[in-house]
């Protein structure tokens, strides 16, 4: 089956959330979760992501119910969170968001994976992704970026559109007048990266670019090694509303950014000292002889 061929069975994919099924093993896992994540942005996320957290009523009172969720939701910008087994489909989630629906996964990590997993979970997917749908104007970006998504695929430019869901969607920092704060869904359910992606000396601190996110490589099995700052969800929805076909056609031939690279083009917030990949590259480097010992 070619890769852009449409998904066959989407209804295998759908998994409504069952919140009575919940133990209370599962309820205790996010409200660990919760309590650690609030306190740890505090003055580090994004003053309408926290916004969204409380209008939402999400708490560390326990896994929230979708159904609750959706009422709020749905009155505040029209968006509904569905439940999904687990990641589904690039056709089938562009089309989702250009429907304003958020496909969330229903279950939670273990305690063994408190800190780190690979797949996203319900906290990722719900404290994460949802709160900022609450916002009107991200909320039309996220549906923007949906029916983008839909076209980048007819148009051979489904990576480029992928690398901006990273580095916005799921790794994004925006300036605010207090200084950067974070609004990526991928930081903010992160407990190590809430504190290194704002305050470590090693990742690159970046100013938005269109084509040169476009073009810019990223890693999925540790922190960003370059992150890039919007000025508002304004300038995000501004600059991502021309149409992409030429700027598709443009980035065809040109060569990958890596995740590392400053370029001299680049408003550079922050330059990183890289320490943090440089030691585990040399960790790596080092560890086969250690094991051999
Ligand atoms: N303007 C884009 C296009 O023509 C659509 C888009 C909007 C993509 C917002 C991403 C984010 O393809
Ligand atoms: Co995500």
């Amino acid at each position: 089956m070619p890769a852009d061929a449409p998904t066959a069975d989407r209804d295998q994919y759908f998994k409504s959330q069952n919140w009575e099924a919940y133990d209370s093993e599962q309820h205790d896992i996010w409200k660990t979760l919760f309590r650690r994540q609030a306190e740890i942005l505090k003055g580090r996320a994004a003053p309408e992501y926290i916004a969204g957290l409380d209008a939402l009523q999400v708490t560390a009172d326990g896994i929230p119910d979708f159904r609750r969720m959706n009422d709020i939701l749905g009155r505040a910008t029209g968006w509904e969170i569905v439940g999904v087994t687990g990641l589904v489909p690039h056709d089938m989630f562009f089309e989702l968001l250009a429907d304003r629906k958020f496909p969330a996964t229903s279950f939670i990590r273990t305690r063994e994976q408190l800190d780190y997993l690979q797949e996203p979970d319900m906290f990722h997917d719900i404290f994460g992704h949802v709160p900022l749908l609450s916002n009107p104007v991200f909320a039309d970006y996220m549906q923007a970026y949906g029916k983008g998504g839909v076209k980048a695929m007819q148009l051979g430019g489904l990576e480029n559109i992928s690398r901006l869901y990273w580095y916005t969607v799921e790794f994004g920092l925006i300036k605010t007048a207090d200084g950067l704060r974070i609004y990526g869904a991928g930081i903010v359910s992160s407990k190590g990266e809430s504190v290194y992606s704002l305050e470590d000396a090693s990742p690159n601190r970046i100013g938005f670019d269109l084509k040169r996110i476009m073009r810019t490589d990223f890693r999925i099995d540790d922190y960003q090694e370059t992150y890039f700052v919007i000025d508002s969800y304004e300038q995000l929805f501004e600059e991502t509303r021309p149409d992409f076909t030429p700027v598709y056609a443009e980035l065809k031939g040109q060569p990958l950014i890596q995740p590392r690279d400053v370029l001299p083009t680049d408003r550079v917030f922050h330059r990183g000292t890289n320490a943090y990949h440089a030691a585990k590259r040399a960790q790596q480097a080092t560890a086969p002889g250690q094991a051999a010992e």
